[in-house]
């Protein structure tokens, strides 16, 4: 599914004294099978942007083209969009209700008016996807850990089957392991299920490390897109923008300045090992 924002801007309160613009002139195309990660200050308009992606909220100017159809034409589906369109929000867990784990995830599929046993396959389809252990399926969510809910929740979206799934902050406020328990499991669910997967979040180090492709905003507008080293490349811009690149970028740097000839490119650990050994004459 190939979705096109042309020059797409939004106001909070449009026409009050408190009218805030949080997109301004966002262009951008998206394709199948993309693995993203928008990145940006507090404020930048990360999520607003997300949420014009599902047609949650409507553009104040622009136009929005899903697979070259425009979203905001009069007889478009906004109700299939919905549902190629997945969206977990931030602290996604706390909109979790049912008695079951297993309730809680039909819920979505049962909302799309599909029968009870499609309903139920999907529902074990998602849990299996996000690796929820079998013997919890029919436990309170409330008993669960914070890791744990939050597969949940991801798995209540999955179960609707989108093309594209969107998460805003996936991990926050898990610790290091659930962090990366999380992030394998995105990369692995992108790369098995061919879906598109657009991650808002605030690290650049979980970032680096799993997306194809990295989108920064700042102040409501696209400051960088582009591949992760790419990017990092403009480490002193990125943080001139209050962010920063990860720890590798600076070392390999300091490195080079220090006349060791290491790729100043390398964005994950791995590749930096592999220079900096390469550099050694180690390997
Ligand atoms: N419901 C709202 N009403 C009015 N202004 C809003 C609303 N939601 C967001 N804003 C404003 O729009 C701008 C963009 O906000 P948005 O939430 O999209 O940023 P963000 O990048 O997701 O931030 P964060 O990293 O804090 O989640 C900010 O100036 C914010 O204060
Ligand atoms: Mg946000």
């Amino acid at each position: 599914m190939s979705i096109i924002l042309d020059k797409v801007s939004y106001l909070y309160g449009q026409g009050t004294s408190y009218e805030i613009m949080a997109l301004k002139d966002i262009s951008l195309k998206i394709d199948d099978n993309e693995f993203i990660g928008i990145i940006g200050h507090t404020g930048s308009g990360k999520s607003t942007l997300t949420q014009h992606l599902n047609g949650l909220i409507k553009a104040t100017s622009g136009h929005i083209y899903v697979d070259g159809e425009d979203i905001y034409d009069d007889d478009y589906d906004m109700k299939k969009l919905r549902g190629n369109v997945g969206l977990v929000f931030q602290y996604p867990e706390h909109q979790l209700f049912e008695t079951t784990v297993f309730d809680d995830v039909c819920f979505g599929p049962k909302n799309q008016g599909l029968d009870k046993k499609t309903v139920e396959l999907r529902a074990f389809e998602a849990l299996y996807n996000v690796g929820f252990p079998e013997e919890l399926f029919y436990s309170s969510p409330f008993e669960l850990s914070g890791g744990q809910k939050r597969r949940v929740a991801i798995a209540g979206v999955l179960a609707m089957k989108p093309k594209v799934l969107i998460l805003d902050e996936p991990t926050a406020g898990l610790d290091p392991a659930g962090r990366d328990e999380i992030f394998d499991l995105l990369k692995k669910m992108q790369q098995e299920l061919n879906m598109t997967i657009i991650l808002v979040s605030h690290s650049m180090e979980d970032v680096a490390n799993y997306v194809n492709r990295i989108i920064v905003m700042d102040k409501g507008q696209i400051m960088l897109d582009g591949k992760p080293r790419e990017v990092f490349k403009y480490y002193r811009e990125l943080e001139k923008m209050g962010l920063a690149a990860p720890q590798v970028t600076y070392l390999m740097h300091e490195l080079r300045e220090r006349n060791l000839d290491v790729d100043v490119d390398a964005t994950t650990v791995e590749e930096a090992k592999i220079s900096i050994l390469k550099a050694l004459g180690e390997i």
